[in-house]
């Protein structure tokens, strides 16, 4: 029995904690990225249920990475890493090593405490099309579903662009419309690197959970446009806007959510 009883025992070292109960989707607002990291590891582990002998979790790339891993620190003698199956919301279709891999920033974080194995990297000996493929492919095996049923993670954690995009899904691309791929390649990223493969609205809704985290000045404007009530969502919604899981929770600062 690894962490229940003893989380609750910690105590809470937020230092300013706003929570938002009049916006719909939960939104949870820090004076600090160092607090705004230590709920989201707090809630990440809320959210591994114990008595489950895996816990498969998508991440995005950029900040998020280090953001999760730093906030997984103070817990992490209490966790059992070796359940844990990382895959990633969108990845750069670049070698592991390149600086812009995701996969990459990932294993930096969190490599002593996962098994490397259970860190999902995509087939770069392949082309995008491929490659995307072989990756729906790996997520069918470990996470079930099928062609005609997504895939469900117990966790995806995203970012945001400050045009509101989120995995690799951008404003006015195709994509945003694509429903019968769980992953899909896209070659023409307006956020460089180009190549990418990302994982598609239908997974990303079917999952159990969803994290957003936004932190910055540059999301100020577009925040408010995004974390919106459900039934305000459109077809012309922002892509982050467009992210309708069953959960779904926003942890933001102060500095992002300035004009909410
Ligand atoms: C990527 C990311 C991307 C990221 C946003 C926010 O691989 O580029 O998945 O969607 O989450 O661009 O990035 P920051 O959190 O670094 O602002």
């Amino acid at each position: 029995m690894y962490l229940c009883g003893i989380l609750l025992l910690l105590p809470c070292t937020f230092s300013e904690v706003i929570i938002c109960p009049m916006i719909d989707p939960r939104t949870f607002s820090f004076s600090s990225v160092e607090d705004l990291s230590d709920a989201v590891g707090r809630r990440v582990l809320e959210l591994v249920e114990s008595d489950k002998d895996i816990f498969s979790i998508a991440l995005s790339g950029g900040s998020l990475p280090t953001l999760l891993a730093n906030g997984l620190l103070k817990y992490k003698n209490f966790i059992d890493f070796s359940k844990w199956h990382i895959f990633f919301a969108d990845e750069r279709y670049v070698d592991h090593s390149h600086p812009d891999s995701n996969f990459k920033a990932c294993k930096g974080a969190f490599l002593d405490r996962v098994p490397e194995a259970h860190i999902y990297a995509i087939d770069m000996s392949v082309p995008l099309d491929e490659c995307a493929k072989r990756y729906q492919e790996q997520l069918i095996d470990v996470l079930g579903g099928s062609l005609d049923e997504p895939p469900v993670f117990d966790l995806v954690m995203l970012g945001m662009g400050p045009d509101g995009h989120t995995a690799s899904l951008f404003p006015g691309h195709p994509l945003l419309k694509e429903t019968s791929r769980w992953v899909a390649p896209i070659s023409d990223s307006p956020k460089p690197p180009p190549e990418r493969i990302t994982l598609t609205y239908p997974v990303i809704n079917a999952a159990k959970n969803v994290i957003f985290i936004a932190t910055g000045t540059s999301k100020v404007d577009v925040l408010p446009r995004v974390i919106i009530p459900s039934d305000q969502v459109n077809e012309q919604s922002l892509p982050a806007a467009r992210v309708r899981p069953v959960n779904l929770e926003w942890y933001i600062d102060e500095e992002a959510g300035a004009k909410l």
